[in-house]
C-alpha cells in the first residue's frame, strides 16, 4: 500500500510514500514546497493544511495548533503527521 501526497494549487508533483514514513525526510529530499524547520513538533514552520483523514494530533502537537491556528482544525504540523492514506497538502504562511 501507498499514500500519495498532492500538493494544494501548486504544479509540484504528487510524492508517493509508504504509510507512516516520515514526511520531513520525504519532501525535504524532494524539495518540495512544504519548509521544515526545528522538524520535532516546536518551531511551526511546518505547518500546513489536510485536506484528507489523518490520525489526530498527539497532545504535544495539538497544543502549538492551538497557538498557531486556533481557528482552523485541518492545520497540522507537517513534521509530526503520521500518513496512513492519500491526502492533499495545502502550504500555509506562518
Ligand atoms: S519543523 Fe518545526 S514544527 Fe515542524
Amino acid at each position: 500500500m501507498t499514500c500519495t501526497l498532492y500538493f494544494w494549487e501548486s504544479k509540484f508533483p504528487p510524492i508517493t510514500i509508504k504509510p507512516h514514513q516520515s514526511l520531513a525526510h520525504h519532501l525535504t529530499a524532494e524539495n518540495s514546497p512544504v519548509l521544515f524547520g526545528c522538524r520535532t513538533g516546536l518551531c511551526g514552520t511546518c505547518l500546513v493544511e489536510i485536506i484528507g483523514e489523518i490520525p489526530p494530533p498527539t497532545s504535544e502537537e495539538a497544543e502549538v495548533l492551538e497557538i498557531l491556528a486556533p481557528e482552523n482544525p485541518r492545520c497540522r504540523l507537517a513534521c509530526q503527521i503520521d500518513v496512513t492514506q492519500d491526502i492533499i497538502i495545502k502550504t500555509h504562511a506562518v
